[in-house]
């Protein structure tokens, strides 16, 4: 074989070698376009189609101004409410807080910024079991503009859902568990667990104080996984058929077969939420 061909040939076998590469090459950039990946087992979305989300921006107190970084989500009850999880704003103040609401981002500042003028968290947060009553209301200040496109209060459960049920939640939290946040907003969508199904799930999770209370809800797919949400996903919204149900609490993990997701249960907190929203009105 002349020389000329033998450059030739070799030059063919790493074109040909180049190609295959670049096939599985192209799948990981694809992946890579989402940053870090999945939510555990969830897609893109837009604000638009989850406009009552928000998220809950937060910085330590000598923290200098405007260091404000996402640390939970929540969701829009009104102008003026957000209600998020109990577990992330204890022991913190009003004013270590932005909300942000209409963006798709979890830093930057697109979107509409505001306040946080006052916490209530459920005086009974943690009492009777691990994480009971996990939940808290925001009053924002100035109100949000509410433009009922990226920006829009959900309505509250005011009923238990369906067993089965086709859930949805969203947020900017770790697509795995110990992994990296999104940057982008994710949803992912769950069915509901009855009560029974999750309390045998979790019966040999954690210590006594674990169990799944009335205050709860849960949600995941049973013996599948791989649909959940995880950790910076707290505090956001779980909507069945537009209403919101369920707030991100806790859970073993993220998105294993043997453990739901659990939430704090809405409609069961109908009671506490009211009240307070008729104190806030009346202040
Ligand atoms: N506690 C987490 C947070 O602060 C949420 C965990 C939800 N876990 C789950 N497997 N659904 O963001």
């Amino acid at each position: 074989m002349s020389r000329s061909w033998l450059v030739c040939f070799s030059a063919l076998l790493v074109c040909l070698v180049a190609l295959t590469q670049a096939l599985p090459l192209q799948e990981d950039q694809d992946e890579k376009s989402v940053p870090g990946g999945r939510i555990v087992g969830g897609y893109v979305t837009d604000i638009a189609q989850v406009p009552y989300q928000i998220s809950l921006r937060y910085k330590g107190i000598t923290t200098p101004q405007n260091a404000y970084r996402h640390r939970c989500g929540g969701s829009i009850v009104s102008s003026t409410e957000i209600l998020t999880a109990a577990h992330c704003i204890i022991g913190t103040v009003a004013s270590q807080y932005k909300v942000i609401a209409g963006s798709n981002y979890q830093t930057g500042t697109d979107g509409v910024i505001t306040n946080v003028k006052d916490i209530y968290m459920h005086e009974e947060y943690f009492s009777g079991a691990a994480y009971n009553n996990d939940i808290a209301i925001l009053v924002v200040d100035p109100p949000l503009p509410l433009n009922n496109f990226t920006i829009k209060a959900i309505k509250l459960a005011s009923e238990q859902p369906l067993e089965g049920a086709v859930s949805k939640i969203s947020g900017w939290g770790t697509t795995s568990p110990g992994g990296y946040s999104s940057n982008l907003l994710l949803a992912v969508d769950v069915p509901i667990v009855s009560h029974d199904d999750c309390n045998l799930d979790y019966e040999n999770f954690g210590d006594e104080t674990y169990y799944i209370t009335p205050a709860m809800l849960c949600a995941g797919k049973r013996g599948v996984g791989g649909a959940d949400a995880c950790q910076g996903d707290s505090g956001g919204p779980l909507v069945v058929r537009d209403e919101l149900h369920g707030v991100v609490s806790w859970g073993n993990s993220c998105a294993l077969a043997t453990h739901p997701g659990v939430y704090a249960n809405v409609a069961n907190l109908r009671p506490w939420i009211d009240a307070i929203r008729a104190i806030i009105a009346e202040s």
